[in-house]
């Protein structure tokens, strides 16, 4: 009997866990449970731009993907409710904090979306549209490695309708008076239209940057409509340019990175072995039995930047070592050491020693 019961109520368990869980927003964003701010701001940010229905116009699915998608978001981003949803389902937060608040799709590509749909036709040229606004944005080399996001509080003004009327589309035209029996005369003359009015209102906007991976200095993001507004127009474009910070170990050159090795005498003649940190922190590891001259340079493939057009590429590392010569006389013991060169103690990091027979003493 035992068996059947268990059975049951597992099944009485998984209904009840079915039910209340509501969507799973993980699998929706597909990233795991543990995903960081970070991997959820990127997949939403991937994932939107593919759902969104202006470019699936034929699947009537899109809609509501793309709705599930947003509905995610504003609960994962945000550590209070995505606490709650991991605690007992979207039912949790739909009662508590009422949905819809934000419009993430806008923070991440403006609220102009990425444009498409304006195909650029010749009448729509003569729409008048506001200045573009270039803003540097100074990155690390560590961002431009790991990637990051940017979030950008401004306040915009925005445009919001007003009582009244207000002149606007306004041209030169030609008009003809007549002064008299055979007498005209054309002057210039400005003439408006009568428009509601509308009035710039100043809301403050976050918006969302992704430093992609691969990103090279000079380049440049355009948020479509995020500029200056235009009263009779279209707003212009905020665009994001990429100004590299000097780093103080690395230098890039393309997807290539360049870096420099001081190495004792010891260990440049003797061999060596060691690990350079690299931009995410993990080790690249160096090892060489043979002399290093000063100057000499190794090449480490594919431990250079990503690609941004292929984040799975990654350019050359080049080390290059230079070699400090002691500064101070050789002592009687050093000098004894140099004479039985092989009898060097190599100590890169008080804790892997080579050979030791005679120790040089630097690490107690
Ligand atoms: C490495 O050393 C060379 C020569 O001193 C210098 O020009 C270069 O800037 C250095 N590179 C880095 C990344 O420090």
């Amino acid at each position: 009997m035992a068996p059947r019961w268990t059975c049951l109520v597992c099944l009485l368990i998984f209904l009840v866990i079915s039910c209340e869980a509501g969507r799973d927003f993980y699998k929706i964003l597909g990233v795991p449970k543990d995903a960081s701010v970070h991997q959820i701001k990127k997949s939403y940010r991937r994932l939107a731009k593919e759902y969104h229905p202006d470019k699936n116009q034929d699947d009537p699915l899109a809609e509501d993907k793309f709705k599930d998608l947003g509905a995610a978001y504003e609960v994962l981003v945000d550590q209070e409710k995505r606490q709650k949803y991991d605690r007992c389902g979207e039912e949790c937060v739909a009662k508590e904090e009422g949905f819809g608040g934000m419009d993430p799709f806008a923070s991440f590509f403006g609220d102009f979306g990425f444009g498409f749909g304006g195909g650029g036709g010749g009448r729509e040229r003569e729409t008048a549209k506001g200045g573009d606004v270039t803003m540097d944005m100074h990155v690390t080399l560590e961002e431009l490695y790991v990637g990051n996001f940017v979030e950008m509080v401004r306040n915009k003004p925005v445009m919001r309708a007003a009582s009244g009327t207000r002149r606007c589309n306004c041209r030169q035209e030609m008009v003809t008076r007549q002064l008299g029996p055979g007498r005209f005369q054309m002057t210039q003359q400005q003439v408006c239209d009568e428009c509601p009015n509308v009035k710039l209102v100043n809301e403050e906007r976050t918006l969302e940057f992704e430093i992609e991976p691969g990103m090279v200095d000079e380049q440049e993001h355009r948020f479509v409509g995020e500029g200056e507004p235009h009263i009779d127009g279209d707003p212009g474009d905020l665009i994001i340019r990429i100004k590299t910070q000097p780093h103080s170990r690395f230098e890039r050159r393309g997807d290539d990175l360049y870096t420099n090795v001081t190495l004792s005498l010891q260990e440049a003649l003797l061999g060596f072995e060691l690990d350079v940190p690299h931009l995410d922190t993990h080790k690249v590891h160096v090892v060489r039995e043979k002399p290093t001259w000063p100057g000499a340079r190794i090449r480490k493939k594919g431990e250079g930047m990503p690609n941004y057009e292929n984040n799975n590429l990654f350019g050359t590392l080049y080390i290059t070592f230079d070699v400090e010569f002691p500064k101070t006389e050789f002592t009687a013991e050093d000098r004894e050491g140099t004479g039985r060169i092989t009898s060097f103690t190599i100590r890169r990091d008080c804790e892997k020693e080579v050979q030791i027979p005679a120790p040089v003493g630097h690490c107690a």
